[in-house]
């Protein structure tokens, strides 16, 4: 015997007339998206949903015609948070929610999960308010080892830089650049050099939809001091790999406090737990990336289909 299946009849109360229109926020420099994102735009079409590339800046875009609006590569912003995150104020059904960004592009985040009990680097602030004197600087430097000194907001590395605590040329260059930062206005953050980013590289867990989706490994490394030229982004190389047990756990506690520090964040739609290994060996945090992760999913089988996927549910009838 035979089955015949039914021909699909679009149910005329759910299809859509016109489909739904996402915005995927990018910067001016990568109108088209960064390249990884960039399949994310026929994958939606697959799935019913039009998504269309937009520069964040661009007054011209009337960001109330989508039903949501990605941040993807808006790489740019960080020399700009104020407005970038006024921006996402405007922005009806922005994702990641603006509260969310606007807590994630300030580094002080850290301190959120510090108080939490995740693990973090271990880090000293300096207030451009303190007007800190060459020498005051100096005594913050670690006594051993290389150490980092970055800004608060910050992104792809921008204005960060590697120093060798030993080395009195090096301490000068770190105490000329903390100055520079200070002198800016800019909150400045002191770590110690974890070396296993040298060794392991970093483990980033993505979660999509508050979900593990899968773990990349990057090798990209800081070679030493800050120099200016240094460009938006740095290529990486990456492999894909399975978080272990204590790495997952880690990564979920600091998405934890996203939950208690941001009421309003909700089910975020995709988060990045960027993970090293502490000088006791244990995962640490060292970035929370809630705002325009790289997601890597080139090197991911199914991690485009998986975000769009993730993207057309909110967006699409009954979602
Ligand atoms: N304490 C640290 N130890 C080792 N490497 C670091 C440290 N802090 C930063 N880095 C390096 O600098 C890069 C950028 O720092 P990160 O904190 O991720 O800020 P962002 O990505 O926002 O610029 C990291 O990917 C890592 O390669
Ligand atoms: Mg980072």
């Amino acid at each position: 015997m035979t089955t015949t299946a039914a021909s699909p009849t679009p149910d005329p109360t759910t299809a859509p007339a016109t489909p739904p229109r996402v915005a995927l926020a990018t910067c001016s420099v990568l109108p088209r998206l960064d390249p990884d994102d960039a399949p994310l735009v026929p994958a939606l079409e697959e799935l019913g949903v039009e998504a269309v590339p937009a520069v964040w800046d661009d007054p011209d875009v009337d960001w109330s015609s989508f039903d949501a609006v990605v941040v993807r590569s808006t790489y740019d912003y960080s020399a700009r948070r104020d407005e970038f995150v006024s921006w996402a104020a405007s922005v009806p059904r922005i994702l990641n929610p603006e509260s969310v960004l606007r807590w994630n592009t300030h580094k002080f985040y850290l301190k959120d999960l510090e108080a939490a009990g995740v693990p973090v680097i271990p880090t000293l602030w300096l207030d451009p308010e303190r007007n800190f004197s060459s020498r005051a600087i100096h005594t913050r430097m670690p006594a051993h080892g290389n150490f980092v000194i970055k800004p608060v907001v910050s992104a792809g590395a921008k204005d960060t830089g590697r120093y060798q605590s030993v080395d009195a040329a090096s301490r000068g260059l770190a105490i000329t650049h903390v100055k520079e930062l200070l002198a800016q206005g800019r909150h400045v953050m002191v770590q110690p050099y974890m070396t296993s980013v040298d060794t392991a590289g970093e483990a980033r867990l993505v979660f999509v939809d508050g979900e593990l989706a899968y773990g990349v490994t990057t090798s990209t490394r800081l070679t030493g001091p800050h120099r200016p030229t240094q460009g938006l982004y740095r290529k990486e190389s990456t492999r894909t790999f399975e978080p272990d047990a204590a790495q997952e756990d880690v990564a979920r506690r600091a998405l934890d406090v996203v939950g208690s520090a941001v009421p309003d964040a909700g089910t975020l739609l995709y988060a990045r737990v960027d993970l090293v290994l502490g000088e006791d060996g244990e995962p640490t945090v060292i970035e929370l990336e809630l705002t325009e992760p790289s997601l890597f999913m080139a090197s991911v089988p199914g991690a485009v289909e998986r975000f769009a996927a993730a993207i057309a549910a909110r967006v699409l009838p009954g979602a």
